[in-house]
């Protein structure tokens, strides 16, 4: 029986930086109230005709660096977003191509803030089936053009990055490092609540029914916000039953990085030390499936990462979806 090792992690956050001050230029919002309400001080975005794979590709390299695994012994590449480069092919190819992943084969998972979770669940059932080694495992985005900047709900919240996790196989041994457990759901019938309703297969592009609002993100935040906190709670809690772990033995809690306010009333009502969660909000904003690899990285690169460690990881958004893994480092 094969067990998944997490033996890499990278992440890629794009030059440019878009403070709350530049949004209110762009919509009816201060910087106050950003701050105040979802913990966003600023954000960073791309260079225009950049694509999800362009983000992604440094930090795959970082993390297969880490790893110490060369791009041609990666077996497959899962690369978890919503906004792929392109309709066709997933970002995986293109990802693949651009990094010389040789041997590797390749395919996206689109389940919007829970992607990455949901990745990392096909990436721990790959390993653990035997058949692979090596997965790079991927969460980015490029939300900046999918946004109607003069749409306040959304434009203080999304924003561009990428991050990226090596997994590696081990002879199954209960004490050593490993993907513990992963849960994921979905209430699909209210997928209207967060959703990007054009350029699908139901209403194509055309001329005729060209409209710009179609073609972004629209959200009910209020709706998204009562929803999260609940979810959070009850997946996190689904994960500890299965690991037989409680909330003290949790050393680090990586939450999607939806707005500040949610990561602390759900860690309020699980009882987590909040010096135990990891934080980048402050300076990503929402970078959707991104978010959660980004914030795992920035907490190993500044050292609150160690072997042995317990780390919960937990997301919930557009489907609706909601996930949760402990993984002990
Ligand atoms: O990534 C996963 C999916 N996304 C989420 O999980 C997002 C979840 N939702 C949220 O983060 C929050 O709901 C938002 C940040 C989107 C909105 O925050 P809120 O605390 O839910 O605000 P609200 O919509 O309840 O509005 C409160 C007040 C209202 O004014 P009044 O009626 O109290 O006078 C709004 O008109 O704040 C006003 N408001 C704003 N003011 C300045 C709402 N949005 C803004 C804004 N700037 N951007």
């Amino acid at each position: 029986m094969k067990q998944a090792r997490v033996i890499g992690i990278g992440s890629h956050l794009p030059k440019n930086i878009l403070t709350n001050k530049d949004i209110e230029e762009k919509c009816d919002t201060t910087d106050e109230w950003i701050q105040k309400r979802t913990g966003i001080k600023s954000r960073h975005i791309i260079e225009p005709g950049q694509g999800s794979s362009d983000l992604a590709l440094p930090a795959a390299q970082e993390a297969l660096e880490m790893a110490g695994i060369t791009p041609e012994e990666v077996d497959i590449i899962v690369f978890c977003t919503i906004t792929p480069d392109q309709l066709a092919p997933g970002s995986a190819s293109i990802l693949q191509g651009k990094l010389g992943a040789t041997n590797a084969a390749a395919f996206d998972v689109n389940a919007a803030c829970s992607g990455f979770v949901n990745g990392l669940a096909v990436a721990d059932s790959l390993i653990c089936s035997g058949k692979y080694n090596n997965v790079l495992l991927i969460g980015a985005e490029v939300q900046s053009n999918r946004m109607l900047w003069h749409n306040r709900d959304t434009a203080i919240l999304f924003a561009d990055g990428a991050g990226a996790m090596v997994l590696t196989a081990s002879d199954s041994d209960e004490d050593s490092s490993q993907v513990m457990t992963t849960h994921l759901g979905s209430d699909g019938s209210s997928y209207e609540i967060l959703h990007l309703p054009r350029g699908g297969s139901r209403e194509i592009f055309t001329m005729d029914n060209f409209d710009k609002d179609g073609y972004k993100i629209h959200m009910n935040g209020t709706e998204l916000f009562k929803r999260a906190v609940v979810k959070f709670v009850s997946v996190c809690q689904e994960a500890l039953d299965a690991t037989g772990l409680t909330m003290d033995d949790v050393d680090l809690f990586v939450p999607h990085q939806a707005n500040k306010r949610i990561i602390e009333a759900a860690g309020q009502r699980m009882g987590i030390d909040p010096e135990k969660v990891a934080l980048t909000i402050e300076y990503t904003g929402n970078t959707t499936a991104a978010s959660i690899p980004i914030a795992l990285d920035h907490a190993y690169k500044d050292g609150r990462v160690k072997k042995g460690d317990i780390i919960l990881v937990a997301a919930f958004g557009a489907g609706l979806t909601w996930a949760s893994a402990i993984i002990r480092w």
